[in-house]
């Protein structure tokens, strides 16, 4: 770790906790999230600049609704607590907190009653600001000052300056807030004094160095399976120690076009470490023979993945760590903070059970995604792999419905390649979330020239989404699709009708299996 400084995210269940760490992390300033439950001492031994309680669905009121100890407010720390967060803070300190008669949700505007207010320094007087609230302070605790107020709110925001205690009822995270990144700006370094010492460049230098440190003269091994994550793991542990690395990359037939060979002429020449690329295609395609039932394709990719790389590392013998690209979104459960366990290097399946090894090395633990898309190409791995849209594990198996055939995989992939191709030429695919094809297990009468033809139907789906739990199908062009339409049908066998996937998620999901 290269930052001295830390701000700690107490998680209370509200949706945009691991956005309030990204966001301080953004300004320069190292931020965990950690749970609401967490042990004073330990809380303390961290020693964080400052603590933001997040916001969350419950009622402060209510008994059994997720608190903090009384004593953290005795710490001495600046605290900023954001919706459900200011709400706790005036509940425990005497304030009084209640259902409102009319609840505010979306872009609400705010009036700072407080400009000399440090949270506030240099915050317009009017502003918009994001709310989602039913409950209220309709009385701030002994102490504390009003500095802002919305309509319907009268305690947008409240203050105990000098026991450093802030909190206010909108999300300054929120992009729609206007003025969100200057409060937050605010808080770090105007209040919790915070210097702004955690940069992307440092850490990428500091992580290998302490790679090459931990590891010493001993052996890694990893599972690479061309996505980011992984990818990125495989160039800093190679920087660090090169040839001592052995990466292991299993193509189980499933991959998209071209796809196997851009790993492995990225990974066998631009780097110094030692790529095994294992031809598997025969051993996977043999497992799902006749299976059609989307959940056990899955489960068969998995044990199978983990069996071929067993396989593979017992050639190699013992090693002292097996690397993981676990990255901190793994490591956070949303909505208590706690650790899950471990990510399985192909997110299906597990740890390998007959690997000799005696520790795992997780050199992106702390990261979010799209900070260790920045280490990435600091690391010099092309930018088309570093910002790719995210692939399944299990591959193609999950966009080829039905049982799964060499045949079918070879008419989805060069259909897929083309409607990628057309969306990242025209530039649509920018302000696209995910976009793939699907072959449906489906065939459909065609006429093409003289003859009649009996082929498969293929389904297009392309979605908008933030976060992946949700989506909206995307809006193409018409003559985009077209264009993509008949490209298709006239340079691709076996299929002879497309279709275009219009449906949401909810109800649909983003994959078609
Ligand atoms: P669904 O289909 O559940 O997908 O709406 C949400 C996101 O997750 C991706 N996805 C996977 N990613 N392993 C992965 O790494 C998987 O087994 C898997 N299944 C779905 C999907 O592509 C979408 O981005």
């Amino acid at each position: 770790m290269t930052a001295s400084e830390l701000i700690v995210v107490l998680d209370f269940g509200g949706q945009y906790n691991q956005l309030i760490a990204r966001r301080v992390r953004d300004l320069g300033v190292y931020a965990e999230v950690k749970p609401h439950d967490i042990d004073l001492a330990e809380l303390k031994a961290l020693a964080p600049k400052g603590i933001i309680f997040t916001g969350g669905p419950n009622s402060a009121y209510l008994a059994d609704s997720p608190s903090v100890a009384r004593e953290i407010f005795e710490l001495g720390i600046p605290i900023l607590g954001l919706c459900y967060g200011d709400q706790l803070m005036a509940h425990l300190l005497g304030g009084s907190v209640k259902a409102a008669a009319s609840s505010e949700f979306g872009k609400t505007e705010t009036t700072v009653l407080m400009p000399a207010s440090k949270l506030f320094k240099g915050v317009k007087k009017k502003s918009i600001t994001w709310m989602s609230h039913v409950d209220y302070i309709a009385e701030q605790p002994a102490g504390f000052t009003i500095t802002a107020k919305t309509a319907n709110c009268p305690i947008a925001a409240m203050e105990d300056a000098a026991r450093q205690l802030y909190g206010i009822q909108f999300h300054p995270e929120v992009a729609h807030t206007e003025e969100g990144n200057k409060i937050l700006h605010n808080f770090a370094y105007e209040i919790c004094g915070c210097t702004g010492d955690w940069q992307m460049d440092t850490f990428t230098e500091g992580a290998v160095a302490d790679i090459r440190r931990k590891v010493g003269d001993k052996k890694v091994l990893l599972a690479l399976s061309g996505g980011v994550d992984s990818s990125v793991v495989a160039a800093m542990i190679a920087k660090a120690i090169g040839g001592q690395l052995t990466c292991i990359f299993v193509d189980h037939g499933l991959l998209r076009q071209g796809e196997g060979d851009e790993v492995e002429n990225i990974f066998s020449k631009g780097f110094d470490l030692n790529f095994i690329r294992v031809d598997a295609e025969q051993r996977f395609l043999e497992k799902l023979a006749g299976v059609a039932e989307p959940e056990k394709k899955r489960k068969i990719i998995g044990a199978e993945f983990i069996r071929v790389f067993e396989d593979e590392a017992k050639k190699i013998g013992k090693v002292h760590y097996l690397a993981q690209g676990t990255i901190y979104p793994d490591v956070i459960e949303s909505g208590h903070g706690k650790s899950a366990v471990i990510k399985s290097h192909h997110n299906v399946g597990g740890l390998p059970d007959h690997v000799d090894f005696e520790e795992i090395l997780e050199p992106l633990r702390n990261l979010f995604k799209d900070e260790v898309r920045k280490v990435g190409l600091e690391l010099g791995l092309p930018d088309y792999l570093v910002n790719r849209q995210p692939f399944p594990g299990p591959g193609l198996a999950v966009r080829v419905i039905g049982a799964i055939t060499k045949e079918k995989l070879d008419i989805l992939r060069p259909a897929d390649a083309i409607f990628r191709e057309e969306l990242e030429k025209s530039g649509v695919a920018k302000s696209i979330g995910q976009y793939f094809a699907v072959l449906t297990n489906m065939k459909s009468v065609g006429v093409m020239g003289d003859f009649r033809t009996y082929d498969y139907v293929l389904a297009l789906r392309a979605v908008n989404t933030v976060d992946f739990m949700t989506a909206e199908w995307s809006k193409i062009p018409l003559d985009l699709l077209d264009k993509i339409s008949n490209r298709i049908v006239n340079e691709c066998d076996g299929i002879s009708r497309i279709v275009y996937d219009i449906t949401g998620k909810p109800p649909g999901t983003i994959e078609f299996e």
